[in-house]
């Protein structure tokens, strides 16, 4: 048997144990049909470079790298085109570099990009007014607007998300084959910014960061920090399991590979023990995540743990944590020590996003810049005090002019919140919101974050 193919897997034996969130099509032919003209289109990432990331994770482990995990809530498909996808490579690529001068080690980018159709949701229908019908599942499984035909799951839609996700692919790696200092420019982003709301400095402090960024790149371009500039992960969450059953695919040694993405998460909704979820994750041999909230407990944690990752192996796991700022404190601190005390390897990473979401007088989902600031900084501290190593941070962001969280120096209000909300699902932070929730990480976080200095 190859290494990492657990005993009774197989890519379809999630579909023995209880599906959560499951995706009702009315047309069960037209769904095999999908599925298998899906088994036989090529994958969109290969094993080596899946591979390649796991090693990266496994540095992010010890300390050694750090994970910047980002992008939309929810991908849709009108969005894949060129400007679309290079405003959220060019944001990724600004900020780790950012990032990795104040925390002076590598970043490893991963997008939540090229397949992050799919979303969970905690009502799975929506009402407005007399009217009843399944809520938006994402681009790859319905359509947003709110009427019985574009809500009713269409399979084909799995052969479009995965020709958009191929599509996004293939831009991105040719970006990152052209002229690398493009990757530096967000001036057009940083003016649509401030037109939206005629902040007079933002357009000079984004531009600061965009040369700094530029700067730390010319200075260590050949340095360990900034030579993988061309290395670019791509992430979503493993949630429509006949997706991503018909993108998995045995390499020559035997190994199963979720080649849809080089590194799949399991959501909140749908990490539970003996979860067909769970079950899915178990048997692919890709770098994984679960995303890990209040409600878990320290000894489901641990046992999730194992049976994801039974070999302990570096790289192999990661653990989201999204609880939120008032539940933080008393929440993180029992499960590290529950994984210390079984010496379980795992990469710990904050989503300070996901715990923090609001609904506003209005209805609006916003999220307050300084909850979301909060929370990542309480992460920071609670690592350290348990010994243990932050090694990833995990954003929903978009380098559009949107005003969708509120707060911070831009100054969001809620009533402002409606003017600009693109979001389909969850509200993002703005490139002017998520640079200085990066630059907010002084001296003592980086400290905190138990840095070696790599460059000599
Ligand atoms: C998400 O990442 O968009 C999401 C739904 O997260 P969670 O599962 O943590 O709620
Ligand atoms: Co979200």
């Amino acid at each position: 048997m190859s290494k990492s193919q657990p005993e009774s897997w197989h890519p379809a034996s999630w579909k023995d144990k209880p599906v959560s969130q499951q995706i009702n099509y009315g047309d069960k032919e037209a769904l095999l049909k999908a599925i298998e003209q899906l088994s036989q289109l090529p994958p969109l990432v290969s094993a080596v470079e899946v591979d390649n990331l796991k090693s990266q994770i496994a540095l992010a482990q010890e300390g050694k790298h750090f994970i910047l995990q980002g992008g939309d809530c929810a991908e849709s498909f009108s969005d894949c085109n060129a400007d679309s996808i290079s405003q959220k490579v060019r944001l990724l690529v600004n900020l780790s570099l950012i990032l990795s001068h104040k925390l002076n080690k590598p970043i490893t980018r991963i997008g939540r990009i090229a397949g992050q159709y799919a979303k969970p949701r905690s009502q799975l229908m929506e009402t407005k007014l007399d009217e009843s019908f399944p809520s938006y599942r994402g681009d790859l499984v319905n359509h947003i607007h709110f009427s019985e035909s574009a809500r009713t799951p269409d399979p084909q839609r799995m052969l479009q998300g995965y020709s958009y996700a191929s599509l996004t692919l293939n831009y991105i790696r040719a970006m990152l084959e052209t002229d690398l200092s493009e990757l530096f420019q967000l001036d057009d982003e940083a003016k649509a910014l401030q037109n939206l709301k005629q902040a007079k400095q933002l357009h000079q402090s984004i531009l600061q960061f965009q040369q700094m960024a530029q700067m730390f790149h010319n200075i260590n371009g050949s340095q360990p920090v900034t030579k993988g500039l061309k290395e670019f992960y791509t992430s979503h969450e493993a949630l429509h399991l006949h997706y991503e059953e018909a993108l998995t695919r045995k390499n020559s040694n035997g190994d199963w590979y979720n080649l849809s993405t080089h590194y799949p998460w399991v959501g909140m909704r749908t990490a539970s023990t003996n979860s067909a979820h769970i079950e899915y994750l178990r048997g692919i041999a890709n770098p994984v995540a679960i995303k890990v909230g209040p409600q878990m407990e320290p000894q489901q944690l641990v046992s999730l743990c194992q049976a994801i990752n039974p070999n302990n192996e570096a790289g192999r796991l990661t653990l989201i944590h999204r609880f939120g700022y008032k539940d933080i404190a008393q929440k993180l601190p029992l499960l590290i020590q529950a994984i210390q005390a079984v010496d379980l390897k795992v990469l710990w990473c904050c989503d300070p996003m996901h715990g923090n979401g609001r609904l506003t007088n209005q209805g609006i989902k916003t999220r307050d810049f300084e909850h979301i600031q909060s929370e990542l900084s309480q992460a920071i501290d609670i690592h350290l005090e348990q010994g243990s190593i932050l090694g990833g941070l995990h954003l929903e962001m978009t380098a559009e002019a949107v005003m969708e969280c509120t707060g911070s120096s831009y100054q969001v209000s809620e009533s402002e919140l409606s003017q600009a909300y693109t979001s389909l699902v969850d509200p993002r932070l703005n490139i002017s919101q998520v640079f200085e929730l990066i630059d907010s990480l002084d001296t003592s976080i980086q400290n905190s974050l138990q840095i070696e200095r790599l460059i000599p």
